[in-house]
């Protein structure tokens, strides 16, 4: 039987991204979300183009963004991660059991603004001549969706609210580097990327609290000990203190933040 989560499934192992695209477009809430329904990682997982090239972060080639290819290869950059995205939002849709309509729902909405985030930043980056894949790329991302694969609690703790929240901090300098480079288009764009995520980590935190309090769980203390456990990276700061308040941080978070930072 087709269900949400089998075609969310069938959209992550698309390679091409264009294709990707479409799929989760057409991906939509009436078909039955097929929540019971036991699914085998078929492998293969995530679906990507053949060609990117993988470097550890510190080799991804840092250039300035006064310069057509720095604009260009920071574009890349934040398409790779709104690729990353999509295969996120993906992921947890078909890997995750038992859960409620409205949690596979809120991931699909995610999905499908990933999608566009990826496209208008595809689209960006064609007119300045280059396209995805032709810049090296990291993958910190998807490891820790793989480090995590086992486990939704830790999943929810480190990926949207620890990585995908990071991308709230940054999003305000790199949107002022595009601004003074003379690039409105790209900075636009992150108006739109910055809307949206502050959404897409309220419902992180949202189903990370839920599924802490069915646990019976402290979620401060919980945090810390998966962030450990799982090896997330040290957030460092400024803060977006206001975005970060508004997806539902608490005082109390955001403080323990700044003092590891
Ligand atoms: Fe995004």
């Amino acid at each position: 039987m087709n269900t949400l989560r089998l075609a969310a499934l069938e959209a992550l192992l698309l390679t091409d991204p264009l294709q990707k695209v479409d799929a989760v477009n057409a991906l939509h809430l009436e078909l039955p979300v097929g929540a019971e329904q036991s699914i085998q990682d078929p492998g293969g997982i995530p679906g990507r183009p053949s060609h990117l090239e993988f470097v550890l972060p510190q080799k991804v080639p840092r250039r300035s963004v006064h310069t057509l290819q720095g604009r260009a290869a920071l574009v890349h950059s934040l398409a790779h991660i709104e690729f990353n995205a999509i295969n996120l939002a993906l992921d947890i849709i078909w890997r995750y059991p038992n859960l409620s309509d409205r949690f596979y729902g809120g991931w699909l909405t995610v999905a499908k603004e990933e999608a566009l985030h990826f496209s208008l930043l595809q689209a960006h980056l064609s007119t300045l001549g280059f396209n995805y894949g032709d810049f090296p790329c990291h993958d910190g991302l998807w490891e820790m969706a793989e480090r995590t694969k086992d486990n939704l609690l830790a999943r929810l703790a480190l990926v949207p609210r620890t990585l995908e929240a990071r991308g709230l901090d940054a999003c305000p300098v790199v949107r002022e580097k595009f601004a003074q480079a003379g690039d409105q288009q790209a900075a636009q764009i992150l108006d739109v990327i910055l809307r949206d995520e502050v959404g897409h980590v309220a419902l992180g935190n949202y189903w990370y609290r839920r599924l802490c309090r069915e646990q019976e769980r402290c979620d401060f203390d919980t945090y810390q000990q998966l962030a450990k456990q799982h090896r997330a990276p040290r957030l460092r700061g400024p803060f977006n203190r206001p975005a970060r308040l508004e997806a539902g941080f608490t005082e109390r978070e955001l403080q323990a933040l700044e003092e590891q930072a």
